[in-house]
């Protein structure tokens, strides 16, 4: 890593997608007030100057400020601001819809904020701190959680942050344009060490980026680590893939509309995968029984992002299972996982959850 320190710089580097279009705006923003601004102070001293009292002069007589020419005055010093700040509004909305729906194809990665670090993982395996290495010329797709408190993942150089929330998952997207390195902020004070919660972007040609995952894959991919949990927490046993288990088959279900005990529905998606596993009595599928038990405790957030990420190369319906490097077929549970440090992904795997497992109510 070649990181030397930069002379002084206005405007942080531009090198993503959003650069040209947030710097724009900024630039209209500024220009706009500053213009305003300086109008106002202008004709200030000006009129201060022209209409001042002068000994011996004739007070002149009262405006009429029903005439014509002074509602004309209004209307115009109304609607020109108006039109100028709708502007502002438009083209702030249309970059906040934009950054706020990653495109589809995009390279998924996890971060996972923790007081005062950012934990990255790839899907093909494997995992950094404090760094996070992309492919130029790539949408990128950041599915971010923290195990703490709340932080926010900012990236001034591609413009773009959000806010990273404990208990949830939140996205952030970006195609960085520019081979280098940039700055990781967090962005929302976390505590005693919030500002040395900082890290590296580095964006990388495809071919160096192929090299560094191949490099750096030691462990098996996300999806393989998750299926080994998945084993190890038993979940296969009532989640049987041929949908006659005790609960619904996992195959293909990411991002379908579940239909609800209550008669309501829900996409299957991160966030309810996650509430199913820890919360499982909130949403029942309909024709199922109450007799999940809670893993609540029992994995942590890491082991969370193995297990969806598991789940979603179940077949995914629309054809997208992992991208690279991924098993093509997970279904083989025959298969020797990669064993890494399972201790640390359940914690107390001994307490034993499926305990209740037997005395599901009938809904
Ligand atoms: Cu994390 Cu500030």
């Amino acid at each position: 890593m070649n990181i030397e320190p930069r002379s002084f710089q206005l405007f942080p580097d531009s090198a993503s997608n959003f650069a040209g279009t947030v710097d724009g705006l900024y630039l209209y923003m500024v220009l706009i007030s500053a213009f305003f601004s300086l109008l106002v102070a202008f004709l200030i001293i000006f009129f201060a100057v022209k209409y001042r009292k002068r000994p011996g002069a004739p007070v002149p007589p009262p405006i009429n400020d029903h005439s014509i020419g002074a509602m004309i005055l209004e209307i115009a010093w109304s609607v020109i601001p108006l039109g100028l700040s709708l502007v502002m509004f438009a083209w702030g909305a249309s970059i906040m819809f934009t950054e706020s729906r990653p495109p589809k194809d995009a390279l998924n990665i996890y971060v996972t904020g923790k007081r005062w670090m950012w934990k990255i993982q790839h899907l093909e395996g494997a995992r950094e701190i404090n760094e996070l290495h992309v492919p130029v010329n790539r949408d990128v797709r950041l599915t971010m959680t923290s195990e703490d408190v709340i932080h926010d993942f900012y990236v001034p150089a591609f413009r773009t942050k959000a806010d990273v929330l404990p208990g949830r998952y939140t996205t952030e997207w970006f195609r960085p344009t520019k081979i280098g390195d940039y700055h990781i902020f967090c962005a929302e004070y976390c505590g005693t060490k919030h500002s040395g919660m900082i890290g590296w972007v580095h964006v990388m040609s495809q071919e160096d980026y192929n090299k560094w995952l191949s490099a750096g894959s030691g462990e098996g991919s996300m999806a393989e680590e998750g299926e080994s949990l998945f084993r190890q927490l038993g979940c296969g046993e009532c989640h049987v893939r041929d949908g006659h288990g005790r609960a619904p088959s996992l195959r293909g279900a990411y991002g379908m509309i579940v239909d609800l005990a209550d008669g309501s529905h829900v996409r299957f998606d991160e966030a309810y995968i996650r509430e199913s596993i820890l919360y499982p009595q909130a949403k029942i599928v309909a024709g199922y029984d109450r007799i999940m038990p809670t893993f609540h405790g029992l994995i942590s957030d890491e082991g969370m992002l193995k297990l969806i990420e598991y789940i979603k190369s179940m077949g995914d319906p629309n054809g997208m299972t992992l991208e690279r490097s991924g098993p093509n077929e997970p279904a083989n549970l025959q298969k020797t996982g990669p064993q890494m440090s399972p201790e640390s992904e359940i914690k107390a795997p001994t307490t034993a959850p499926r305990a209740s497992a037997g005395t599901g109510k009938q809904q």
